[in-house]
């Protein structure tokens, strides 16, 4: 089992990564000593669910949600608090978030807002939550206005997970994890391409062994950048590439490209915006082609082609990006590579900087054309 302590600013976390461990897992919550569990569960793993609810003697109370984004609502997290309160937690309570993102998102908003604050426990059953979203103090749901922007920061109090949990995941699913990262590969850590390469070609016959190699990439390349920046507005902006087009064409796909495909491509518009400016050359923008072709993403023309010129630049107009740097119409910040590994920084160090709509629209088509092999 994988064990340590994660430091998002003064925020010690430990968590616990290993396989078949629901003994160790139920051991480590019970470690906090709650005097009950409210466990907010998503529906798809629940047949998980069943060996660390034997092992706990605490009282637990589920609530069992069947992920959605149109329902990670503040009204589903009011759900949450009222059938906690009714059902007898109380301020030494603990909320297990077990399941995918949306799940230990909403639920861990729901433990910041139940008695000002209860205890937060991550329990991820998807490879993007336990390879991403709980490395993180950002708790969230949507608001109809747009995506996650009703929240606030929590650490949680342990993050723990038992990889055999994400093997039922369906290829859809996986590919979002592995998406992001190779993301972290590209912007972070060029120096993990061969692991992250290894763990592709075991997801199939040892996918522990994959799972693991993944975490351990997600916490590596998070780490440093989360102790020093536990509110992720400065030099965790980096974990935002790929997100500006990637985001465009995820909302103007309207549910029909998943979230790590459209990442993939937004990369790739990011790595062509970055050599049309001159600060990529053509060895780092052809590293992002061989490196996301082991995705095996459809065909570009295919995939890119039902997406016009204006409907990107709408969505690109409203990017969730645009409050940290001043942006008249016309120029969305964007983080831009210089080196695989070595994002550019703006005058105020942060690797985000002012990019015309025009060069992403322009770097989006130059993708689109393009064969990723
Ligand atoms: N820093 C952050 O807070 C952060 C980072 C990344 C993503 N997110 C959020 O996370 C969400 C995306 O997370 P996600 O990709 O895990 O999606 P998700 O939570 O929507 O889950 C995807 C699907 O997988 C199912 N599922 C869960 N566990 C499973 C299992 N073990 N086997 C089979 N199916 C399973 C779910 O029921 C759901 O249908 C988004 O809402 C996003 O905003 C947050």
């Amino acid at each position: 089992m994988r064990e340590g302590t994660l430091w998002i600013g003064a925020a010690g976390i430990p968590y616990r990564y290993g396989a078949d461990c629901a003994d160790a897992i139920g051991a480590a919550i019970e470690e906090l000593r709650p005097s009950s569990a409210v466990l907010v569960l998503d529906k798809a793993a629940e047949a998980h669910a069943g060996p660390l609810l034997e092992r706990l003697r605490i009282p637990v109370q589920p609530f069992v949600i069947d992920p959605n984004e149109e329902h990670k609502r503040l009204s589903l997290v009011e759900a949450v608090l009222d059938a906690a309160v009714e059902g007898g937690a109380d301020r030494a309570s603990v909320v297990l978030a077990m399941g995918g993102g949306l799940v230990g998102n909403t639920a861990g908003l729901a433990a910041s807002l139940l008695f000002r604050g209860v205890r937060l426990v991550h329990l991820p059953t998807t490879p993007v939550a336990a390879f991403d979203a709980v490395l993180s103090l950002k708790q969230g749901v949507n608001l109809a206005s747009g995506k996650n922007l009703g929240g606030a920061y929590l650490a949680p109090s342990l993050i723990a997970c038992d990889l055999a949990w994400l093997a039922t995941m369906p290829r859809s699913g996986l590919l979002t994890g592995v998406a992001e990262m190779a993301k972290n590969v590209l912007a972070v850590r060029p120096d993990r391409e061969g692991d992250f390469l290894g763990a592709l070609a075991a997801l199939e016959t040892r996918p522990i062994d994959a799972f693991d190699a993944l975490f351990s990439l997600g916490l590596d390349a998070k780490a440093p950048f989360l102790h020093d920046d536990p509110h992720e507005r400065g030099g965790a902006l980096v974990f935002e590439y790929g997100h500006t087009v990637g985001h465009a064409l995820e909302a103007a796909s309207a549910g029909t490209m998943g979230h790590g495909e459209a990442v993939a491509w937004g990369m790739l518009a990011a790595a062509e915006a970055s050599a049309q400016l001159g600060l990529l050359d053509a060895d780092g923008l052809d590293r992002h082609y061989r490196l996301l072709a082991h995705l095996r993403l459809p065909p570009a023309r295919t995939a890119l082609g039902r997406f016009d010129r204006d409907a990107l630049a709408a969505r690109l107009a409203v990017d969730n990006k645009r409050g940290h740097l001043p942006s008249p119409p016309g120029v969305n910040p964007m983080v831009l590579l210089r080196r695989l590994g070595e994002p550019v920084r703006g005058d105020d160090g942060r690797p985000l900087i002012p990019v015309p709509t025009e060069t992403a629209l322009d770097a989006f088509e130059k993708v689109a054309a393009t064969e990723v092999m």
